[in-house]
């Protein structure tokens, strides 16, 4: 479904090429379990989709939650928006599996929500309204501003807290996995909102997912994440306009290519 075309309150658009995240060496480990990845640098630019793909257990969720500032590297640094980053900054926002709303809130509380707390841009009643307006049309929920999530569908869900990230207004969203448990009519649904929302935002978006269809067709460059400890193995850039689907051909020997060096990740 096309949402309608609702601008993001004020953002400047900014130079596509310069990055919002950059990440140098960094290494997790879990104190008594050891290292779930080592040596791992990368930089998103504005605007930016990377897909991060990997075989389960090799570190991708610890990895993104690294460079959320969610947790703190053993050794390397995050820099966001050229600043070190030490907790999760609030031109940031993350997506998960599961939508997570506040049960007792309704859908525009839920969307609002996090809009009020500290280290958030002030913005006065209007304003905030507002962008909770837009984040909630632009997924394709105007009108349903009052239900509250037990009235919603876990596709409907997931759209509100698409919404919820979008009314920070991020520069980079950060998303989890954010599909894999709606069906695969919603998800590919799901997938073209996510690409048109975000270039409407102008965010950029680290995506982890399991799922190589996923990444081919909502990514402008792929990461394999493999070994033990994980790193970055290996990178593709997905030089296609979209919707991706109109180049089954171009998109068939890139998936084999995926396919295969993720066969030989583990
Ligand atoms: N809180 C924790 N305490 C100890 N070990 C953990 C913790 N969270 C994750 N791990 C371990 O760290 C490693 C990486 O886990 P992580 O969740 O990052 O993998 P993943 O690539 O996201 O996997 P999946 O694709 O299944 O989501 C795994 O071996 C996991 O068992
Ligand atoms: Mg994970």
């Amino acid at each position: 479904m096309n949402a309608p075309a609702v601008a993001p309150s004020a953002l400047a658009p900014a130079p596509a090429s310069e990055a919002v995240l950059a990440a140098r060496d960094l290494s997790f480990a879990h104190p008594g379990i050891g290292t779930v990845f080592e040596g791992v640098s990368l930089r998103i630019r504005r605007r930016e989709i990377v897909a991060l793909l990997g075989s389960s257990g090799c570190g991708k969720s610890t990895l993104l939650r690294v460079l959320a500032g969610l947790a703190q590297p053993a050794r390397g640094e995050v820099r966001f928006l050229d600043a070190p980053l030490a907790e999760p900054h609030p031109r940031s926002a993350l997506v998960f599996q599961q939508p997570s709303l506040l049960p007792w809130l309704t859908l525009a509380d839920n969307v609002g929500f996090g809009l009020d707390f500290a280290h958030q841009p002030r913005s006065d009643g209007a304003a905030r309204r507002a962008r909770v307006a837009a984040a909630i049309e632009a997924v394709g929920l105007a009108g349903r501003e009052a239900a509250y999530p037990a009235q919603l569908s876990g596709g409907m869900a997931q759209r509100a807290a698409l919404a919820r990230a979008l009314a920070r207004e991020p520069e980079l969203l950060f998303a989890d996995e954010p599909f894999s448990a709606l069906d695969a009519i919603t998800r590919a649904e799901m997938q073209a909102l996510l690409v048109d929302v975000v270039h409407r935002w102008h965010s950029a978006v680290l995506l982890v997912t399991h799922d190589i269809d996923e990444a081919l067709l909502v990514a402008d460059r792929i990461l394999l994440m493999g070994g033990s400890p994980g790193r970055v193995l290996r990178e593709w850039t997905v030089d296609m306009p979209h919707p991706r689907d109109e180049h089954p051909e171009a998109l068939t020997a890139l998936r084999l290519a995926i396919l295969g060096a993720l066969r030989h990740s583990s």
